[in-house]
């Protein structure tokens, strides 16, 4: 396999956020992870990543157990995210932000300006395949502050496959874009998914869900509830009775 929680929890003060979740993504999967506003999506990447401690339980790439390195250690075995709220380096330009991914959890900050010069500035052949891919060539030396709201989700997938991940977690990559940035999203994750990348897909619009996940899991309150194909997903009463007690799940609080 190549991500595994087993008995993922975390706890804040009273709140269980993430309550004894464990889940097993196979190589190669897009899988799905969904539920109502508040009930542990976005915790369960921050637990992957490192972010959080977990309260309890452990998590594991290809065999090996995550759950006591730092996030960029993760980031260095293969670990790369992308945040709910998008965050880029502003005042960076677009070819830069992919670099400072791509060699910023590599060494530490003293080295960071040599290998900047080493690596010959941005000549560097994968941020450029990677600017084509995203489709934002012609913008690699734009701020990245002055990029359109769509131009900015895709720098920020690309700023997550620049440090050449083998797990893309993915936080509501469609939030914010429309229904057509919303297609043209589900081609470009099956696009990364075929260069060999496994994707956990957390993500409101459903049709992009069950259109191009393997599997999925839900959550609710803190819990997974139902895990299966889109199919069993969508028949499954626990999920149905989950989002129709749900006021307002199109709202999202500002979180990471
Ligand atoms: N850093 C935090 N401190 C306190 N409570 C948090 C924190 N992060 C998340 N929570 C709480 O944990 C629960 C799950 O949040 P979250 O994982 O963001 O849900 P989702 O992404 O599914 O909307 C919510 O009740 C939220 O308020
Ligand atoms: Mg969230």
């Amino acid at each position: 396999m190549m991500l595994k929680l087993e008995g993922m929890s975390k706890h804040f003060g009273g709140v269980k956020a993430v309550d004894d979740v464990s889940l097993t993504m196979n190589e190669g999967e897009i899988f799905g992870l969904i539920g109502p506003n508040g009930s542990g999506k976005s915790t369960t990447i921050n637990l992957i990543t490192g972010l959080y401690a977990p309260t309890s339980g452990t998590v594991s790439l290809e065999g090996r157990d995550l759950t006591a390195l730092a996030q960029h250690e993760r980031t260095a075995l293969g670990v790369a995210r992308t945040f709910q709220n998008i965050r880029l380096f502003g005042n960076l330009s677009v070819a830069e932000n992919l670099w400072v991914a791509q060699n910023g959890h590599k060494q530490r900050r003293q080295h960071f300006i040599s290998r900047w010069f080493k690596a010959g500035g941005l000549q560097d052949t994968n941020i450029d395949e990677l600017l084509r891919f995203s489709r934002l060539h012609s913008k690699k030396d734009s701020l990245a502050s002055a990029l359109s709201f769509g131009e900015m989700r895709r720098l920020e997938m690309a700023r997550a496959l620049a440090s050449n991940p083998k797990v893309l977690l993915l936080d509501e990559p469609a939030a914010g874009a429309s229904i057509e940035d919303g297609q043209l999203l589900g081609e470009r994750i099956r696009a990364v998914r075929d260069r060999g990348v496994s994707i956990l897909l957390i993500e409101h619009m459903m049709e992009l869900v069950m259109g191009i996940t393997d599997r999925m899991a839900v959550l609710n309150f803190g819990r997974k509830i139902a895990e299966g194909t889109p199919s069993d997903i969508q028949s499954n009463p626990d999920v149905r009775a989950a989002y129709l007690g749900t006021k307002n799940k199109n709202k999202e609080p500002a979180d990471a």
